[in-house]
C-alpha cells in the first residue's frame, strides 16, 4: 500500500486545527501509521526544502517553518501520494480548489497549513528528516 508524508505547519497547529486535518484524511481513506509532533530545527527545514534554496521565498519559508510546532504523519491508501495532494490543494490557498485544505484554513502562499510529499523518493527523503525508522 502506497505510503506518504505530511506536515500540518506551525500557522494550523497554531489555530488548534490538527484534529480537523486528520479527520479529512482518515475519511477520506487514509491510515495514520506514524505521528511525530516536533518544533524543526532549522538542519531540518533547510534539507526537506533543499530543492527550494536561492529560491526568493526560502528565508521566509524556513522562518516560518521554524517558528513553532508541527505535526508530521506518515499516511497509508491507495493512490495516497496523489490523492492527499490533491485533499491538500494548490499551493497558493487563494488558487485552491473548493473544499481543499488549503482553502478552508490557508493563511496566504507561506502559511499555508500543509505539505504533503510529491513523489515516492520525497516519501523517502522527507521520512529520514522526520520520522523514526519504523
Ligand atoms: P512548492 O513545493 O512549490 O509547493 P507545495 O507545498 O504545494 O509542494 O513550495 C513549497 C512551499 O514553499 C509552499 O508550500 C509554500 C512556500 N512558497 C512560498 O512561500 N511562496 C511561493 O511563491 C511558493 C511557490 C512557495
Ligand atoms: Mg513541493
Amino acid at each position: 500500500m502506497e505510503k506518504t508524508l505530511v506536515i500540518i505547519k506551525p500557522d494550523a497547529v497554531e489555530r488548534n486545527l490538527i484534529g480537523q486535518i486528520i479527520d479529512t484524511y482518515e475519511r477520506n481513506n487514509l491510515k495514520v501509521i506514524q505521528m511525530n509532533m516536533l518544533k524543526p530545527t532549522l538542519e531540518q527545514v533547510q534539507k526537506h526544502y533543499s530543492e527550494h534554496q536561492g529560491k526568493f521565498f526560502f528565508d521566509r519559508l524556513v522562518e516560518y517553518l521554524t517558528s513553532g510546532d508541527i505535526v508530521v504523519l506518515l499516511l497509508e491508501g491507495k493512490g495516497a501520494i496523489e490523492r492527499v495532494r490533491k485533499l491538500n490543494g494548490k499551493t497558493n490557498p487563494e488558487e485552491a480548489e473548493e473544499g481543499t485544505l488549503r482553502k478552508r484554513f490557508g493563511i496566504d502562499h507561506t502559511r499555508n497549513s500543509v505539505h504533503a510529499s510529491d513523489s515516492e523518493e520525497k516519501v523517502a527523503y522527507e521520512s529520514a528528516i522526520w520520522l523514526a525508522k519504523s
